[in-house]
């Protein structure tokens, strides 16, 4: 009998090996992963990170943020590319949003926090309190107070709930775990142009839309704004723990000497994959070819499946994919499975699906008839 607690629903299947966008399980059985481990390995298994950890691994794995970190500096550097940003990092997105929401409150001087309906942040008491679903709440007594939620791309819903105690407006610009629901342009030009001139921090969680997930470095970058403070997890060390909180330098001040920190935040090995996987996307042509392959799944999912009784609708940004479906959703990805295909579910009727933005056009091809199969 297991002596883990069961809250997870695991499959009866172990991968035990990854090769490029493909894993293989205790049986040598090969699938083409079309879920990163829930966008987290983004550039699949790739060498050049690969060989980014192997060599920090020979040097020293680990030290303390009581001196300095090169590979911190390194890794901050690129994140930020020209813009004057700042970075505090920690070890996954739930603490990634602790830190966006603390620095919120203290360079603000105020409490309240708007998120939204059926968004996701994080399972610790700050994140679940950010998050809009009672489902993830229930059964743990009090969360953080000061938390309002407000209607996905409806910014009256917003304005309604803003008071002189804002402190920050906090969103995923693609809503992923409800369901793969991409924000509106409009919307987020003008909550970003609200905030700005209401003098009210705009956050952005990118722990899942971030690190190229969308066919841009950050989903931010496709609606044309610089938010104060946004998040990172998830792809940011391509499947080694890492988590980062960016704001604007001029937040600085609220996260002096002692006020926020992490033993293992920067960590050494997490620095040096995170670096590599940055050094890759942050390649000049590399993100064209990411968006040109995106929309080719997307286009050839859309005339294999569009006219499936089984589909409702096709929602994508980038290779950020939900398919909608009134079919069972456990059966469809156990097919998929079968069939040597991983996908993800979103919300309550959506497969999702978060390839490694790697993939080759066969692999696309392959992946696509396999749904069509799952799904006729
Ligand atoms: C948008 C978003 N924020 C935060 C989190 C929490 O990240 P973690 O599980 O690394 O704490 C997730 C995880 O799915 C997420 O999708």
């Amino acid at each position: 009998m297991s002596k883990l607690f069961q809250n997870y629903k695991r499959a009866d299947i172990e991968f035990v090996q990854a090769e490029g966008n493909n894993l293989i399980d205790t049986d040598g059985k090969k699938y083409l992963d079309f879920s990163s481990g829930i966008g987290v390995t983004n550039l699949g298994f790739h060498p050049q990170v690969n060989a980014a950890l192997m060599k920090q691994a020979e040097k020293m794995w680990h030290q303390p943020n009581l001196y300095q970190n090169s590979l911190q500096e390194e890794v901050a550097t690129k994140l930020a590319g020209d813009k004057d940003y700042l970075a505090f990092f920690c070890n996954s997105g739930a603490e990634a949003n602790e830190a966006a929401i603390k620095i919120a409150r203290k360079a603000s001087g105020k409490q309240e926090i708007i998120t939204f309906i059926n968004s996701f942040h994080g399972r610790t008491f700050g994140s679940m309190s950010a998050t809009g679903q009672d489902k993830i709440k229930e059964g743990f007594g009090d969360v953080v107070p000061h938390f309002k939620y407000a209607t996905f791309n409806d910014l009256d819903s917003v304005k309604s709930l803003v008071t002189t105690d804002t402190a920050a407006i906090m969103l995923e610009l693609v809503q992923g775990e409800s369901g793969v629901k991409p924000a509106d342009a409009t919307f987020i030009t003008e909550l970003a142009t609200y905030c700005k001139d209401n003098g009210i921090f705009l956050i952005v969680d990118e722990v899942q839309t971030g690190m190229g997930r969308t066919g841009k470095l950050f989903a931010f970058e496709h609606y044309g704004i610089e938010p104060d403070i946004f998040t990172l997890a998830k792809g940011l060390a391509n499947g080694v723990p890492c988590g980062a909180m960016l704001a604007k330098s001029e937040l600085g001040h609220a996260f002096s000497y002692g006020s926020h920190g992490s033993t293992f935040g920067g960590n050494k090995l997490a620095m040096a994959a995170a670096s590599a996987t940055l050094d890759v996307m942050i390649e000049p042509d590399f993100f064209g070819s990411v968006a040109k392959h995106a929309q080719s799944l997307v286009s050839q999912l859309q005339s294999a499946l569009s006219n499936n009784q089984k589909v409702t609708e096709i929602r994508a940004l980038g290779y950020m994919i939900g398919i909608e479906t009134s079919e069972d959703l456990g059966q469809l990805v156990a097919e998929a499975r079968d069939k040597g295909l991983v996908v993800l579910t979103a919300g309550t009727n959506v497969i999702r699906l978060l390839p490694p933005i790697t993939l080759t056009e066969t692999e696309i091809s392959r992946g696509v008839e396999i749904l069509k199969s799952v799904f006729e």
